[in-house]
């Protein structure tokens, strides 16, 4: 194994009773890198951590940390720390008493806890809460707490199991923010899984896609998010369009699809088996909403449609619209500008995105 992973999996597999929680998962995660696990509910993320933190056995395959071989070590003896989807603060009891009790039952004096508990607090952007008692947080605040209190027994690799999902809207948008900011003042390596795609993207060097307790792509957030591998990637990080087709020509580089539903898709491939693989095969294409441009300025582009607005959702810094060309519908999002130019329901307009805006997916599955 390469020198610089902090975590290998290998053939991963874990079975409870007759379900099949991970099916042979086998990457790794570099050192001191920030890589998100994402992917629907059951498809095997806790699973996948818990048996890296040593609190469930594997039935197959192996952990390697930093090189070692975990098969067998028990969990306090990892190099590793986990924060629990349902944070467990100690209720009633101080900031200082919480962030410090894995200090204290390393046997670390006091004087020494309460400066390394200050020193966490400051990375947190919590100073002078020690005192406090956890009642008095907001829930921003005992989340930060609760990562305070796995990040001061420093472990080489963090664990952190959905820590945000008890949180609003606002206060989860704050915390993705937090996170990188703590993961870049510190040296630890980040391994978070969660199943909202929008956490993954904005946090992380790396994502990995499961799917049925199988790893199915793995890439930075703007490798999965322009080139997924599949239409079940596809939809799963990120809004878009996508349409099941057939391969109907390649000439060099371009590549026209025709869809089920009968438009004509002009797009692009790197691939360089192109023209063995794709030629008359089952594909997909999808264009993400924000490639498409609505209106006058589409009409010169590479793939243009005559389309009518369905819905118009206008959101502040964006425009949402629905359209429907032929027998599909589109989803188009506009940044709004000074003196955009709303389209009402009903209307008709041009659509359109150039042919590098279409991205074609060779796996015709679903
Ligand atoms: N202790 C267990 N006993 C039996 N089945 C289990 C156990 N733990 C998990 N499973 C099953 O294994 C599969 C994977 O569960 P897991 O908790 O890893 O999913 P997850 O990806 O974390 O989902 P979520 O996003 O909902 O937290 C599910 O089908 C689940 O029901
Ligand atoms: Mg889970």
């Amino acid at each position: 194994m390469s020198s610089s992973a902090a975590v290998e999996i290998d053939g991963l597999r874990k079975e409870f009773g007759d379900v099949t929680a991970l099916n042979g998962v086998s990457f790794d995660v570099r050192d001191g890198e920030f890589f998100t696990l994402v992917g629907p509910s059951g498809c095997g993320k806790t699973t996948l951590l818990r048996i890296l933190a040593g609190l469930e056995r594997e039935t197959e395959g192996t952990v390697y940390i930093n090189g070692q071989d975990m098969t067998g070590t028990p969990a306090e003896n990892r190099p590793t720390s986990m924060v629990f989807q349902n944070l467990a603060l100690f209720p009633y009891k101080s900031v200082y008493a919480n962030l410090a009790f894995g200090l204290k039952m390393d046997g670390v004096p006091k004087a020494e806890r309460r400066e390394r508990a200050d020193e966490m607090l400051s990375v947190l952007n919590l100073e002078g809460y020690g005192e406090k008692s956890t009642d008095e947080l907001s829930g921003g605040e005992q989340q930060r707490i609760a990562l305070g209190r796995s990040l001061l027994t420093e472990p080489d690799i963090l664990l952190l199991d959905e820590p945000l999902s008890s949180l609003d809207v606002q206060l989860r948008k704050e915390m993705q923010i937090e996170l990188r900011r703590i993961h870049r003042d510190l040296d630890s390596t980040f391994f978070y899984v969660t199943h909202d795609q929008e956490v993954a993207l904005t946090a992380s060097d790396r994502i990995g896609v499961m799917r049925d307790g199988e790893l199915v792509q793995r890439g930075t957030p703007q490798e999965v998010y322009e080139r997924p591998n599949s239409p079940f990637v596809a939809r799963f990080i990120g809004k878009t369009n996508i349409w099941r087709g057939e391969v109907a020509s390649v000439t060099g580089d371009a590549v026209e699809v025709i869809t089920a539903d009968g438009l004509r898709i002009r797009t692009t491939t790197d691939d360089p088996d192109r023209g063995d693989v794709i030629k008359n095969g089952e594909v997909h294409v999808q264009v993400r909403p924000e490639r498409v441009t609505v209106g006058e300025d589409a009409r010169d582009m590479e793939n243009v449609f005559e389309a009518t607005v369905e819905d118009r959702i206008y959101q502040g810094d964006d425009i949402l619209y629905e359209v429907r060309v032929g027998e599909t519908s589109l989803q188009v999002q506009q940044p709004s500008k000074e003196r955009t130019v709303l389209y009402d329901v009903d209307s008709s307009v041009n659509v359109g995105w150039s042919r590098a805006a279409s991205y074609l997916i060779k796996d015709g599955g679903r």
